[in-house]
């Protein structure tokens, strides 16, 4: 066996696209198992920037295999938008290399109506969502009232399905919500157009990815957002609507638990989240918005800036539980370089107890004070490192404290945007 998982160990953001996007060059297949177009994975190759949202970072490369899982919640516009950038930069988006399950819930025109008005509906207790439709979509998944991919292969079907859901949904978005009515007629042009242009890529993804691990084939598995985001074991409601940890892959692809072999938790030597929620190591002074000027800490999707603070191994450390992870990566070392000392959260105090998880209660979570330990900062020439042999004592203290806290160890680091900024740590 062949497969691989990478997954953010934080809020999302952590630089799981330049880790895939790494280890991606060595896969046959490449699979999205959750989420939608909510996600922002920007790749830097071959002197180009590529920013993808729905499609797998393996497509840059045109020899692998990429697989959109059934677990994905799928906008049809938005993919095609997607293939259309992606063809603009010379990239081949067909279906030798892309495969799309035939499952996928399709996010809907009123999913993005509903994910507008309902944020504005909670005020001051919103969530801060990307605004794509995530939420609502995956609600109807839950609901039994989706309507799925292969349903907008035929068309009477779809136009049932339709015609219940927009009856339900209009009466919620104008008694409740105050919105404005969508209209049918709109909506099926829209998509049906759609149909013809995506059909050729779907596949029974699940029987595909079967015959590439029997056949052997290098499997990477692309998770999105991050441990914090995962709606069972993330800071809720603050989270996603889907299961952004490793869990997540046997269902949202298709594949038995056991057939997953390694786990990549990809961390930033920091930590950042968009949206709201308590964040036990924010810095609300100047050096957070050092980091995010310096980590350009802006959202792909969103273009929000990015709240910073200093590393919280105690949320590393719950991802290595909840994800079984086998390896680390960490990430934008260089962003921290030119501080004399950076602290790092080891443990929280809760009530005057120590704890090393992350509670359940918001509550709990805004009262837990990070016990942090002070480590010597490094300078900028990390910028210039290769091999691990070239990073300075005190960077390798600093791993070393990740990895005695998190008890996995840490296989790459990465002190740049470019691919050949990352350091394989097994090299000598
Ligand atoms: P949704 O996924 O649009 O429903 O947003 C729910 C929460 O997840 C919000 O706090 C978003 O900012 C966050 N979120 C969703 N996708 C990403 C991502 O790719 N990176 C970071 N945060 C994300």
């Amino acid at each position: 066996m062949n497969t691989r998982v990478v997954v953010g160990a934080q809020w999302g953001d952590e630089g799981k696209g330049k880790v895939t996007d790494y280890l991606a060059q060595r896969s046959d297949l490449v699979v999205r198992f959750q989420g939608g177009n909510n996600a922002g994975h920007t790749i830097e190759a071959k002197g180009k920037t590529y920013k993808l949202q729905l499609i797998p970072s393996g497509i840059v490369y045109g020899e692998s295999m990429n697989v959109i899982g059934n677990g994905v919640v799928f906008h049809p516009g938005a993919f095609l938008k997607e293939k259309e950038t992606l063809e603009a930069l010379g990239v081949e988006v067909s279906p030798r290399t892309l495969a799309i399950s035939d499952r996928v819930h399709l996010i809907m025109p009123y999913h993005l109506v509903l994910d507008r008005l309902k944020e504005a509906a909670r005020g001051k207790g919103d969530i801060g969502t990307t605004g794509k439709g995530i939420g609502p979509c995956y609600t109807d998944k839950y609901e039994r009232c989706g309507i799925r991919l292969c349903d907008l292969l035929d068309p009477q079907v779809f136009l049932e399905k339709l015609e219940r859901n927009l009856a339900e949904k209009n009466a919620y978005i104008t008694k409740i919500l105050g919105g404005e009515a969508l209209a049918l007629q709109d909506i099926a042009q829209e998509y049906l157009s759609y149909a013809e242009a995506v059909r050729p890529f779907v596949r029974e993804t699940s029987v595909l990815l079967e015959e590439a691990i029997q056949g052997g084939k290098n499997v990477l598995f692309e998770g999105a957002q991050g441990m914090l985001l995962d709606i069972d074991y993330g800071t809720y409601p603050y989270v996603t609507s889907s299961n952004t940890t490793a869990g997540g892959v046997a269902a949202g692809a298709g594949v038995g638990p056991n057939q997953i072999e390694e786990v990549y938790g990809v961390t930033k030597a920091y930590t950042t989240r968009v949206g709201k929620g308590p964040f036990p190591t924010e810095l609300t002074d100047e050096l957070g918005e050092h980091l995010r000027e310096k980590g350009h800490e802006y959202g792909t999707v969103t273009g929000r800036s990015r709240r910073c603070g200093w590393l919280d191994l105690v949320i590393v450390k719950t991802a290595a539980r909840i994800s079984g992870l086998t390896h680390l990566v960490v990430t934008k070392l260089d962003t921290l370089a030119g501080l004399d000392r950076i602290m790092v959260c080891t443990a929280y105090e809760l009530d005057g107890r120590r704890i090393d998880y992350v509670p359940a209660s918001l509550k709990d979570l805004a009262r837990c004070k990070p016990i942090y330990q002070e480590m010597k900062g490094w300078d900028d020439s990390i910028a210039h490192a290769r091999v691990p042999s070239d990073l300075a004592p005190e960077v390798r203290d600093y791993l070393d404290l990740i990895e005695r806290t998190t008890k996995v160890s840490v296989h790459i680091t990465s002190v740049g945007p470019d691919r050949e900024e990352t350091i394989e740590m097994t090299q000598k």
